[in-house]
């Protein structure tokens, strides 16, 4: 298989495995070209791709960009703050007048779930999905399973946990759908109040103990407090959440094996995780965001239909 089964990457629930595998294998070229000393390739010249943020990002952001960047490709900025969304533009009309300019791929960050998929139907660009809300972050998954595949050699039969606050995570969802068609197990870990009530019906374990979630696993995938999007206290207080979901060295060093920890940042230090364990040599935090590079830099390839490297 040499070309997606998508136009769009609008989340891994539209992906097969084979597009997941040929997402992989084309991160791997990409990995071995930023890695050289002249890390520019000429794939994407003369495509021009706009990075559309209606939300902040640094990780993403960057990476989308310096993907383009490494591509080749012709780069436009948009940030919905110093825009004329402000004056109440709409979506579709801030998008389509940037289209007119010949923009030929979107990336887009969006507050609002689903606003990719919404707009796949108004636009013939092809989109890439930066996280919708509390719905799919999907290049974020790509890239934790592409480095789970990298440290422990594969992820089939793999056992992965997500920890903490799967309710209003984006990254929870497209890694569990991610790492379910590569054929990992995955269990989920957190504070009952933030656990949606149907997740179990995505064929994931669910656990409320922290400690026997990981003497379970051999990941640790470490979700941020998302404080931004709670309307409503779901526990008592960040110290209380330390206490009782937070990873610590002494809790690792208390289990019967070696774990790999990873997070997909920003990091709440001392609150999900502490300082000492994010960086660990347990840790594969910032090999998660070169690896972010390279999965974008296939994802855009891949999506723009080019033939030549
Ligand atoms: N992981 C992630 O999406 O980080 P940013 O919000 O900084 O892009």
């Amino acid at each position: 298989m040499s070309s997606l089964s998508v136009k769009h990457l609008l989340g891994i629930k539209y992906l097969n495995a084979d597009d997941i595998e040929l997402i992989f294998k084309t991160a791997d070229s990409f990995k071995e070209v930023i890695n050289r000393p002249i890390k520019r390739v000429p794939t994407l010249r003369d495509t021009t791709i706009v990075n559309l943020f209606f939300e902040n990002s640094t990780r993403t952001r960057i990476s989308f960009e310096l993907a383009e960047k490494r591509l080749s490709a012709d780069i436009v900025n948009f940030s919905a703050s110093s825009s004329s969304v402000s004056k109440g533009e709409t979506l579709i009309d801030t998008v389509n007048n940037i289209l007119a300019m010949k923009v030929d791929m979107v990336v887009m960050r969006h507050p609002a779930p689903g606003a990719g998929v919404f707009l796949s139907k108004h636009i013939e660009a092809s989109i890439v999905n930066a996280g919708d809300g509390t719905h799919e972050h999907p290049t974020q998954a790509l890239l934790d399973a592409f480095s789970i595949r990298e440290k422990l050699g594969g992820l089939k039969g793999k056992k992965i946990c997500i920890v903490g606050d799967i309710r209003h995570s984006r990254v929870a969802l497209s890694n569990i759908f991610c790492l379910k068609k590569m054929g990992a197990e995955v269990m989920l870990v957190g504070p009952p109040t933030l656990m949606p009530t149907y997740i179990e019906s995505l064929g994931v374990k669910v656990e409320y103990n922290l400690k026997r979630a990981l003497e379970w696993c051999d990941v640790a995938n470490v979700l941020r407090i998302q404080l931004e999007r709670q309307d409503i206290k779901y526990f008592p207080s960040l110290r209380e959440y330390a206490l009782y979901f937070g990873i610590n060295k002494p809790l690792l060093d208390s289990l019967k094996k070696e774990i790999v920890i990873m997070h997909p940042g920003p990091i709440n230090r001392g609150v999900e995780i502490t300082s000492e364990v994010a960086d660990s040599n347990h840790s594969i935090i910032l090999d998660q965001v070169e690896n972010g590079l390279a999965i974008r830099m296939a994802v855009l390839y891949l999506l723009s239909g080019r033939k030549e490297n």
